[in-house]
């Protein structure tokens, strides 16, 4: 499946550069979405404060609070603090293929779209794992409808809460077109905003950047000067770098990716991509690849960030503290028709009609799709280092990850090797 990969590197070269901003796909269309400010995909008090208490509480924790510093080898499986302490991103857990809905709960209350629950869901084929172990989730594409009726969708919401975590997706197709309004999120538990939202994939209509946005309490600011690829979101012509959740009409702060293939057709034209997102004491970044450019590292699920380019977008914890500011997330997808977002920015983003006339007509929804390969969710594992409080993690029920671990025998060798 991924037999192409040795070439990354070079694909990396070559393939960045083709799909910049002035690059070859710039016959396009661009849409104008300024002055738009984009709500919360959370609206209203009524679902996320229950959600919580429908479903069990991963066991979580964020014993790991290490910093990293510069690796001392960026293809190593290893990264470093600046104490000298070595660890490895390990797997927590793996949705993917028949068992995917398994660990997802269906949300399904009144919305601007008709949200199903589960038994719809797979009824109506709005969801559904192929023999080839894609998972499907997507709109309905299939019926007439009145205007002012909603129309059917599907968003779910994970059983499993995290308190930081390196969350790998990979996706051979993400929703769009217009009136569309697909996201892959985490959501925190509690009262939102103040235990936090994470929008790590989110775009509208035809757009072609996707926006990584976060939403939180009132102590919370985005640092423009940090290391990151893509764009500040503005409010009336000033970067945002406000993140409560309640100010600028639930805009929260967000970042804009350079790429034009990050989000809608381009990005599923080219076999779509991995995005990953970091969760930590360093803050919170995250990345997008192409699909020929995703690292060899994520390929074979030892994922090393400290060895890959730039995040795309982060939120410093110097502005931001990502430990308080983010609390027991759940893991989200969804698509929305019209809604906040997409329904507001109609208008203005060059799609024919009105977003409710959009709606009637089941073909307009042919790309309204995820297909998912896999989501992986990995936690920090202390593997050397005077940290006294690993020993705790070292005897906690982690030690059975770690010794069913073949990434850790391998690990171990290499760091015989290194030491
Ligand atoms: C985008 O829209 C805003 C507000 O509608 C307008 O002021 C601006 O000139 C537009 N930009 C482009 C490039 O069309
Ligand atoms: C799911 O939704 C359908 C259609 O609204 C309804 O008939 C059914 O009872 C629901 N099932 C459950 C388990 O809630
Ligand atoms: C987070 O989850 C833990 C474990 O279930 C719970 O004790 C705690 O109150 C939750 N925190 C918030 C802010 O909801
Ligand atoms: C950004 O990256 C450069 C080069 O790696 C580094 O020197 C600088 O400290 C980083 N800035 C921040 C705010 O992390
Ligand atoms: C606000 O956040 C900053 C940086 O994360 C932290 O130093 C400060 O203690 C926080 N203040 C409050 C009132 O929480
Ligand atoms: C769906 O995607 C195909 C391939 O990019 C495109 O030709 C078509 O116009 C799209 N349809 C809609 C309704 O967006
Ligand atoms: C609905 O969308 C799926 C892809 O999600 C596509 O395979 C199917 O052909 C579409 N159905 C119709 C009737 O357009
Ligand atoms: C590691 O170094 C950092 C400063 O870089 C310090 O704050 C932290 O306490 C150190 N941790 C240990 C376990 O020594």
């Amino acid at each position: 499946m991924y037999s192409h990969l040795p070439a990354t590197l070079l694909h990396l070269l070559l393939v960045l550069p083709s799909l910049g901003p002035n690059g070859a796909v710039s016959a396009l269309p661009s849409l104008n979405f300024s002055g738009v400010s984009i709500p919360s995909l959370w609206n209203g008090d009524r679902r996320d404060a229950g959600w919580s208490s429908l479903f069990p509480h991963a066991a979580s924790s964020h014993g790991f609070r290490v910093k990293r510093g510069s690796s001392a080898s960026g293809s190593s499986s290893f990264e470093y603090d600046q104490n000298g302490t070595s660890f490895l991103w390990v797997i927590q857990d793996t949705y993917e293929g028949q068992s995917f809905f398994d660990r997802f709960g269906f949300y399904s209350d009144l919305d601007p779209t008709h949200y199903v629950n589960s038994s719809t869901a797979f009824s109506s084929g709005l969801a559904y794992v192929t023999n080839d172990n894609k998972v499907i989730m997507k709109g309905d594409n299939t019926t007439w409808l009145p205007q002012g009726t909603d129309r059917s969708s599907v968003r779910v919401s994970s059983y499993a809460q995290y308190n930081t975590g390196l969350f790998i997706l990979d996706v051979d197709r993400a929703p769009w077109g217009c009136g569309v309004w697909p996201a892959f999120w985490t959501l925190g538990g509690g009262t939102w905003p103040y235990t936090g939202e994470i929008d790590i994939v989110e775009g509208v209509h035809d757009n072609q950047h996707n926006q990584v946005t976060w939403h939180t309490g009132e102590n919370c600011s985005l640092t423009p000067s940090a290391n990151f690829t893509g764009t500040v979101v503005q409010t009336n012509g000033q970067d945002n770098l406000d993140c409560y959740g309640n100010s600028n009409n639930n805009a929260g702060c967000g970042i804009t990716e350079w790429s034009r293939a990050s989000y809608g057709p381009t990005f599923d034209a080219q076999g779509g991509g991995v995005f990953a997102m970091k969760w930590d004491d360093e803050g919170i970044a995250v990345w997008s690849f192409y699909r020929a450019a995703v690292p060899a590292d994520v390929v074979s699920g030892q994922p090393d960030p400290s060895g890959w380019p730039e995040p795309v977008a982060a939120l410093d914890p110097a502005g931001c503290d990502p430990i308080t500011n983010f609390v027991n997330h759940s893991i989200v997808f969804d698509i929305t028709f019209c809604g906040d977002w997409a329904g507001n920015s109609y208008a203005t983003s060059g799609c024919p009609g009105t977003c409710a006339e959009r709606l009637m007509d089941p073909s307009n929804f042919v790309n309204a799709s995820w297909i998912i390969n896999s989501l992986k969710v990995y936690k920090k594992q202390i593997i050397s280092g005077r940290v006294s409080g690993a020993i705790s993690q070292l005897s906690s029920p982690s030690l059975s990850v770690l010794l069913g671990s073949t990434l850790l025998f391998a690990g171990l060798s290499l760091l015989g090797l290194v030491l």
